[in-house]
């Protein structure tokens, strides 16, 4: 199947009532290591990139290889999408390149460090939907500020400094037009989430549900939403790995969400521990070898097995086979029309 949209996905997904995962790649044997999940679960499908797995990767390679993913799995529904664009310009290189949905991640300013104001956020936001859509790339935004850095890209702090607020997202939805919007609800991208297992007074989904019944026509995005589980740490610790012990964000509490209104959930950490601890069992046990596919295999069916894991729970699993590929031409003709117009003020009287 050609490379559909983000925004095809949500909209088939919320029709299903599940969520879609949305898995970070940097190279050849992740992007394969999703599409064998897909296959085996049957899913539909949102691989990403990062600012730095672009530069990593040299992005034309990855769209390559997405272009042979696409042609090895013809029953695979899958976007490629641009995860935390720091700038228009960014943005603008992803769908230049071939990428089917991105993410205009204002929040932060263009230094992916410090909070923007609102009005910044809007601005930049707005001006990638008006370059998007016209193109037929969907367009996630950002409001309030996830916990963590990974990769130079995050505020630090708890992930709770900065929670979005419900009056803001429905402006920001306005205002902007973006077909999804990312909320911080306390979660924190990378290993180190929470000291303890959160429950609901640490995850503010109280602050998601107010926002879905305001936006309904407006995708949710859970980023950060790793549940770094004690098995895969235990892997990577007990082959010379030196994680301290941390939590996750619980599935129960992704699948709560997904009840309500999130469409696509990122996920990155579980998959790098996977890969990184096949790879340290392989080193230990076997310090003779040097054939990297010795390591690399076991790694990718690690990160397969993960990525099949959350297909099922997120509920997308079953799914691959309820899509006809909406191209690009016709996703930008349903934006012109209003059909796709997600904005409070008209996607309700639609
Ligand atoms: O947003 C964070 C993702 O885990 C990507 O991380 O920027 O290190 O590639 P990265
Ligand atoms: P994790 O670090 O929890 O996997 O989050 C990934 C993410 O949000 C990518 O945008
Ligand atoms: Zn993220």
């Amino acid at each position: 199947m050609p490379l559909v949209t983000a925004r095809q996905l949500l909209d088939e997904a919320a029709k299903g009532s599940y969520g879609v995962g949305a898995f970070n790649v940097n190279d050849m044997e992740q992007i394969q290591a999703i599409m064998a999940a897909a296959e085996e679960t049957k899913s539909p499908v949102i691989v990403q990139a990062s600012r730095g797995a672009r530069a990593f990767a040299e992005d034309r390679y990855l769209y390559h290889l997405m272009l042979a993913a696409a042609e090895l799995h013809p029953n695979i529904p899958m976007a490629l999408h641009q995860d935390h664009g720091n700038s228009f310009d960014t943005c603008k290189s992803a769908i230049e390149l071939g990428f089917t949905s991105v993410m205009m991640d204002g929040s932060l300013k263009e230094d992916g460090k410090t909070p923007s104001t609102f009005e910044e956020n809007i601005e930049v936001t707005r001006r990638v939907v008006e370059y998007a859509h016209p193109r037929g790339v969907s367009v996630e935004g950002e409001i309030g500020v996830l916990g963590g850095v990974e990769d130079g890209h995050g505020a630090g702090g708890s992930g709770l400094e900065h929670l979005t607020d419900p009056d803001q997202a429905v402006e920001f939805a306005e205002r902007t037009g973006v077909d999804s919007l990312a909320l911080a609800i306390g979660t924190s991208h990378g290993a180190y989430k929470f000291t303890k297992k959160p429950d609901g007074s640490v995850l503010k989904m109280d602050v998601l549900i107010a926002i879905h019944k305001r936006l309904p026509h407006t995708h949710l995005v859970m980023h950060g939403s790793s549940s770094v589980p004690k098995d895969l740490q235990d892997i990577v610790n007990k082959y010379g790995g030196k994680l301290k012990q941390t939590w996750g964000v619980p599935i129960e509490e992704i699948q709560l969400g997904i009840r309500h209104g999130v469409r696509k959930i990122n996920v990155d950490t579980d998959c790098r521990l996977a890969i990184t601890g096949a790879i340290r069992k392989v080193f230990a046990e076997s310090p003779e070898k040097f054939d990297p596919r010795d390591y690399l295999k076991p790694a990718r069916e690690a990160m397969k097995k993960v990525v099949a894991e959350r297909m099922n729970e997120f509920g997308q699993a079953g799914h691959s086979g309820d899509y006809s590929p909406i191209s690009l031409a016709e996703m930008a003709k349903g934006y012109q029309s209003g059909k796709l117009d997600t904005r409070p003020s008209l996607a309700t009287s639609r």
